[in-house]
């Protein structure tokens, strides 16, 4: 049994409101996709995405959102340029041709969360920036193929570390997937990485979680920013890219929640 709370097995009812919320936040990556050139600088985009969520009456679950950090998070999405991991904060930074940027965002829609990301190519990238977000997405997927009902949470981190092996390119440990729903962070904990305690967990109909690793060039190794308290780097200045699903394991499989109408499908070439 993976959870002693009954009701993170999530029954018909909920399973559609899970899927309305993911589907929502799932369109908020296309608006970034439509708008996305160089010059575009990073608050722009959470403007883009706190006005279309304000509209449509929703609310972003990132926003002063605390976590475990002192300071609650000031935007309505996460920035990730580059080096940077995870957490970036949008700001004055406007995007360069080159640059990889990765879009995490997460909506309430009626009370349920969906959290997805992507990273996004802009203008022409190195050869190195393209493999490592390619990597990424093959590995994002190849760990959403491992799920169905009595599969072990553990094969997802197994598949992660073997896709980025065979490029070269490390798995972050330090942040990792997590449960959805009604809250924002919940159970179960999803390493991108095999774990004992994850090889002990199997996943069951019903339950909802987020799959998103982070795959870096060169180290693994994470800076968390001292000015921000948010904004998580490469030790080495290395690529970072990431791609988020949230997921759902059903009575025969594995439905991904957050599958937008332009993004990246699986089996996406970059
Ligand atoms: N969306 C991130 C995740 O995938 C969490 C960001 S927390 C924030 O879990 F406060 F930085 F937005
Ligand atoms: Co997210
Ligand atoms: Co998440």
């Amino acid at each position: 049994m993976l959870f002693n709370r009954k009701r993170l097995n999530l029954v018909d009812g909920e399973r559609q409101a899970m899927r309305n919320a993911c589907k929502f936040n799932a369109s908020l990556l296309d608006l970034v996709r439509e708008n996305l050139r160089p010059g575009l600088t990073t608050d722009e985009i959470d403007q883009l995405i706190a006005s279309r969520t304000a509209e449509a009456g929703h609310k972003s679950a990132s926003l002063g959102y605390c976590g475990q950090q002192s300071s609650p998070f000031p935007k309505s999405c996460c920035t990730s340029v580059n080096d940077v991991i995870c957490h970036g904060v949008p700001g004055p930074y406007a995007l360069k041709d080159g640059d990889i940027i990765n879009v995490d965002l997460t909506t309430i829609v009626n009370g349920w969360h969906g959290d997805s990301s992507e990273t996004f190519i802009v203008g022409t990238p190195s050869d190195l920036a393209r493999r490592v977000v390619q990597c990424a997405h093959d590995a994002l997927w190849a760990a959403i193929d491992t799920c169905r009902p009595n599969s072990r949470l553990s094969e997802i981190g197994e598949a992660i570390v073997r896709i980025a092996k065979r490029s070269g390119f490390t798995v972050v440990e330090e942040y990792v997937g997590h449960g959805v729903g009604r809250q924002y962070h919940q159970p179960p904990t999803v390493p991108h990485y095999p774990t004992a305690e994850a090889r002990r967990q199997k996943l069951e109909p019903g339950i909802c979680f987020t799959i998103e690793p982070m795959l870096n060039t060169g180290t693994k190794e994470t800076l968390l920013s001292k000015r921000d308290g948010w904004t998580v780097r490469t030790q080495d200045g290395g690529l970072s890219a990431q791609f988020e699903h949230t997921v759902m394991v059903t009575e025969t499989g594995v439905e991904v929640l957050t599958l937008s109408k332009t993004g990246p499908q699986r089996g996406h070439k970059f």
